[in-house]
């Protein structure tokens, strides 16, 4: 049986990396740290699989791996696709929906109530002996029950993040989207919306578009300016879709409450941003579909979708650019 090369540039379970080596010859990055850029060119040359995270594959890249003919992405995310040099190529692209859906929404909801609720600023309070006085209005935060979610991008996670907020919290979800989820808007009760209207409507923004040309900086000073005064943001999709300096003004002119974030402009994020220096920021290290089994889940799915696109089969989950 022909044995696909393949290259991996990071860890992967080693229940995944067996399944592939009954597959695939390939070689993995065993060096300290991340795999640098030139040394990544130098390991592609033969190689016509490539299985990874966040690497970004664009016309550089694919001119140092002539033989190449699938990258699977471990990741719902595939902005790190420069499709259009993917696509000149015949180069197959795939990702991990679905299997990270339930994940990624509770991460979502722990923003959401840690903002809301001020989780970890009350948890360094306590743990800093600064509790002296039983109950202070101070400590005080913002209900979510029974206020107004408002989701943008409404996809697969969005859908899972509007039945937490609608029959566990008892909400009521606005969602924007460039095309309308009938089927979202029957079973759960979602309700469409303009996107400057879900802005100044809603208690709780949630930004969950994909990073793309059309979503670079979506929220932006203007955007930001539309918001409640006492609304809260949340960014669990990819950072760039949101101008940080402008969200960096709205929380220092409290233009809006809080922050819940899970991604940065620039990951990882720099000591001096300001934004960790914010008492009404909670920051997290892009762990939204960081548990055990959804890592797994992902990486399984990522290399059965390799193997299965180098041995000419369709695999279930090409990017929907490069069908
Ligand atoms: C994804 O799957 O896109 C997550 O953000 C992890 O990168």
């Amino acid at each position: 049986m022909k044995k696909y090369k393949v290259f991996i540039p990071q860890k992967i379970p080693e229940a995944v990396e067996k399944y592939i080596g009954s597959f695939c010859d390939y070689e993995k990055w065993e060096g300290e740290g991340k795999i640098t850029r030139s040394e990544l060119l130098k390991r592609v040359h033969d190689k016509e699989g490539l299985l990874l995270t966040g690497v970004p594959i664009d016309d550089e890249l694919l001119i140092h791996a002539p033989q190449l003919r699938v990258v699977s992405n471990i990741s719902v995310g595939y902005n790190n696709f420069d499709l259009d040099a993917m696509k000149v190529r015949n180069i197959i692209g795939t990702n991990t929906p679905r299997v990270l859906d339930d994940t990624v929404a509770d991460l979502i909801l722990a923003l959401i109530l840690s903002t809301a609720r001020r989780i970890t600023e009350l948890d360094r309070y306590v743990k800093d002996f600064k509790w002296k006085v039983e109950d202070n209005e101070n400590l005080f935060g913002i209900d979510v029950h029974h206020t107004t979610m408002g989701i943008i991008g409404m996809g697969r996670i969005g859908e899972v993040v509007a039945k937490r907020a609608i029959f566990g919290f008892d909400m009521e979800v606005l969602y924007y989207n460039r095309n309308r989820k009938l089927e979202a808007e029957r079973s759960l009760g979602v309700k469409y919306c303009e996107f400057e209207s879900l802005l100044r409507q809603s208690d709780f923004v949630l930004l969950m578009t994909p990073l793309s040309n059309d979503t670079y900086h979506l929220m932006d000073f203007r955007e930001f300016d539309l918001m409640k005064r006492d609304s809260v943001f949340i960014n669990a999709s990819r950072g760039q879709t949101v101008n940080e300096k402008a969200l960096i003004d709205a929380l220092e002119n409290r233009k809006i409450r809080g922050a819940g974030l899970d991604v940065y402009e620039m990951e990882p994020v720099a000591s001096d941003n300001p934004l960790l220096k914010m008492s009404n920021v909670v920051a997290l290290p892009h762990i939204g579909s960081a548990t055990e089994k959804t890592r797994f889940d992902m990486a399984m799915l990522a290399a059965t979708n390799l193997v299965k696109a180098l041995s000419g089969e369709i695999p279930p989950n090409i990017v929907p650019e490069l069908k």
